[in-house]
């Protein structure tokens, strides 16, 4: 880009940077590459995709808020995970990302205070970025006893299944989150893409049922439990919230792909749905626990973890505190991704030694004959540094 082009950009452009995970994504379709980086479903999980029966009036313009049916089918899922609310509550969004887009479009401004966890989704935080958030710790919030503390303005958080510990909130935790909102009056953002991967009893209700008086955004994605390319989610928010967001979705894309919305709402209502999510977990119970061994074998030496609850990911902490976004060029040399633990630090960190690694989508072959080669370049990695 020119010089003069470049006067041209708008200020907020400085605040862009690239996503990690979409760098590394573009290289991933190179053949024998085996990939543990992204938090992609395994292809096999993808229900058929027969569009014969679209009727053809969903290839008209429809509504910024979503399908009134989708809308319904959403509202009455949420009243089964906890969290009643009414149709016009629900938000369809084209991928649960644009709720992240919408809701950092509502709240922050460039020097605005946004509480989350240190790690944090790397996606949200480019966003966040991008609109000049600052970044405060979750701790501060729930440790904030008097006015004395700046309250942010919105906390963003992913109770179930974090990404990238995997981490589950206890009852506990979760009510004294609900406790901190309502108290200090952050408004709450709870992002949850990997509820029903579950793999071992653990609490999920909502951290947003739990409010008394804050406002609040919960947001769903039907790509892990569906299928990412259609690109749809949808979020849930306190009544006061709706005619800001659904201003915001217009001026964004005017509604989301209708036919995606039809063909979603065609599998929430297929008898076999229930059935089938759980065939869906216990296939991702196994692929983890068949991780879980690799690991314990490949690099009990190198790291160390906890084996998640539910979820996508591992999330390792090596021996050595090392920046492992070095590393990355090493792997990918020999056809191996994983990402950096880095990238989904709020602050900029000279080197955390973490790293997330995605057990969803490698085959029990690839899985096996990858960790035994990743370990090896994490081995002469730390060898070096020792
Ligand atoms: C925590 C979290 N939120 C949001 C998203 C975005 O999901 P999508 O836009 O595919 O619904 C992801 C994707 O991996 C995620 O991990």
């Amino acid at each position: 880009m020119t010089n003069r082009t470049k006067a041209r950009l708008s200020q907020r452009i400085a605040d862009l940077h690239a996503s990690p995970i979409r760098e590394i994504l573009s290289v991933l379709n190179q053949p024998g590459m085996v990939s543990f980086a992204g938090g992609l479903p395994s292809p096999e999980s993808f229900p058929p995709c027969d569009l014969s029966a679209v009727p053809a009036e969903f290839l008209q313009y429809g509504a910024s808020e979503g399908e009134l049916a989708l809308r319904s089918q959403i509202a009455s899922d949420m009243h089964d995970i906890g969290l009643p609310c009414e149709p016009s509550q629900v938000l369809v969004l084209s991928g649960s990302q644009q709720g992240i887009d919408l809701v950092a479009k509502l709240f922050i401004d460039p020097g605005s205070l946004v509480a989350l966890e240190h790690a944090t989704y790397l996606a949200a935080l480019q966003v966040f970025r991008f609109f000049g958030a600052r970044f405060s710790r979750l701790q501060a919030l729930l440790e904030a006893q008097d006015d004395a503390m700046q309250v942010p303005k919105l906390t963003y958080v992913i109770p179930t299944f974090q990404n990238p510990s995997g981490y589950c909130m206890t009852a506990a935790e979760r009510d004294a989150l609900a406790q901190a909102c309502d108290r200090t009056g952050t408004v709450l953002f709870e992002d949850d893409p990997y509820r029903d991967f579950v793999y071992e009893p653990c609490e999920r209700n909502p951290v947003c049922a739990r409010l008394d008086r804050a406002s609040w955004v919960y947001q769903g994605s039907f790509s892990k439990t569906l299928a990412p390319g259609m690109r749809l989610g949808f979020l849930v928010a306190s009544p006061d919230l709706m005619p800001y967001l659904v201003r915001l979705k217009q001026a964004a894309d005017l509604h989301s792909n209708r036919i995606s919305q039809w063909w979603v709402l065609q599998q929430l209502q297929d008898p076999a749905r229930h059935a089938r999510t759980q065939a869906l977990a216990q296939n991702y119970r196994v692929k983890r626990d068949n991780f879980s061994s690799y690991l314990d074998h490949y690099f009990k030496d190198l790291a160390s973890w906890h084996v998640p609850q539910g979820g996508l990911f591992f999330w390792l902490k090596l021996k050595q505190t090392l920046d492992t976004r070095k590393l990355l060029p090493l792997a990918l040399e020999q056809q191996l991704a994983f990402m950096p633990g880095e990238a989904f630090m709020p602050e900029p960190t000279a080197g955390t030694g973490q790293i997330r690694l995605n057990f969803s989508h490698a085959t029990a072959d690839q899985t096996e004959a990858g960790l035994a080669r990743l370990a090896e370049v994490f081995r002469r990695a730390l060898q070096a540094c020792a």
